[in-house]
């Protein structure tokens, strides 16, 4: 490495990834750094594709280096990402996934389909490689959110191929069966199926497994908590008491099962359900705000015609908060991730 090249590191070195509270250099987000003319190249390596920190960056990087390196007059950044690999799923299972991230509430109702499907849509048009595992195996609600009710996966190799919408890769047991024949699944056998939708089926390479669940504190949510290493949950609730109560419930039965909380969602806010539930809830239990999503008749439309809300009207206040849940989802997974030991941090994938 030149001199100069040495001295715009050290400048960069003073740069602080503020969700992760290290320096970007130390993360090993820096690569590829070059000089032309008086111009610093280099790539930023962030955790997630889906970050709203780039502004933030950009400006930092630039007041470190321009006018505190000699003769260096401009910088131009090239962006990428890579999500950290959660170490625990390879250990049991054998899915090439970095993360997975469950979506659980206390009842059903709140919206647990609806903030999955817009959630990994979001992430999946934000660059990241998203599955969607519909793991409300005896509602399943996520064919027609994404418009698939009519699909019905192929099979190669013994092996599932998931369906795709909107760039995401989806499962679920609705493609299986048809509504007037339901799964009549217990216990065990419940246990099995939501199982196979991770191991039988050829996802590829993912950064993000979203697993719908279904509500409550019941056996299915409890045996998928307990049978599947979970990156976090999110917590989706409605602003009202009693909903707020029952979400309270559902995040003491992931802090006993030593799942991350990753945060509270709270989703139909507006006159009917009232406000600030769900940040409440979060303050009382220490645990991160991810958002909140406003009551419009535009989401329910986009659940029941297949098109997420993301998609056919991003501009719009829901589909506007769906994304700023997209990122602040994502910014939470790299900081429980780099928290723990057993996840490969940026700077060992290198
Ligand atoms: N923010 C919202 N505004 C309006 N309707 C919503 C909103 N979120 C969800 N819905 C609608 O409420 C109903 C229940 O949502 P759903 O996602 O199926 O809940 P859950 O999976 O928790 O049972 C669906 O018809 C859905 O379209
Ligand atoms: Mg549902």
């Amino acid at each position: 490495m030149s001199d100069l090249q040495d001295q715009i590191m050290r400048a960069l070195s003073t740069v602080i990834e503020p969700e992760l509270h290290r320096d970007i250099v130390s993360l090993n987000m820096v690569r590829d750094l070059h000089i032309e003319g008086q111009t610093a190249f280099f790539t930023l390596v962030l955790t997630t594709p889906a970050c709203p920190l780039k502004d933030v960056f950009q400006r930092l990087c630039h007041e470190a280096i321009v006018g505190k390196v000699p003769n260096i007059t401009a910088i131009q950044i090239k962006w990428d990402a890579q999500v950290p690999t959660d170490r625990r799923i390879h250990g049991r299972l054998d899915v090439p996934m970095r993360s997975i991230i469950a979506v659980a509430s206390g009842k059903g109702g709140v919206g647990k389909s609806t903030v999955s499907t817009n959630l990994a849509v979001a992430l999946a048009e934000a660059g990241a490689r998203v599955g969607l595992i519909d793991g409300d195996i005896l509602n399943p609600n996520i064919p027609q959110m994404t418009g698939l009710s009519v699909g019905h996966p192929a099979v190669e190799d013994g092996k599932m191929i998931p369906l795709e919408a909107y760039g995401v890769k989806i499962m679920s047991t609705g493609f299986l069966t048809t509504p007037d024949k339901p799964l009549i699944l217990r216990g065990p056998m419940l246990h099995g199926a939501i199982r196979q939708l991770f191991t039988d089926v050829e996802w590829g390479d993912l950064d993000y497994m979203i697993v719908d669940l279904p509500p409550g504190t019941g056996d299915a949510p409890l045996s998928l908590a307990q049978s599947f290493p979970l990156t976090g949950v999110i917590v989706v609730t409605q602003p009202q008491e009693v909903a707020v109560a029952d979400a309270l419930r559902s995040i003491a039965m992931f802090e006993t099962l030593n799942v991350p909380i990753l945060g509270v969602v709270e989703n139909m806010t507006g006159d009917f359900f009232g406000q600030g539930g769900g940040e409440k809830l979060a303050q009382d239990r220490g645990v991160p705000f991810l958002g909140r999503i406003p009551l419009d008749a535009e989401v329910r439309k986009g659940g029941d015609s297949g098109r997420p809300i993301v998609v056919v009207e991003p501009d719009n206040p829901a589909g506007l908060a769906f994304q700023t849940l997209a990122q602040n989802t994502a910014a939470r997974i790299s900081v429980v991730m780099l928290q723990s030991s057993d996840v490969i941090p940026l700077n060992i994938i290198g």
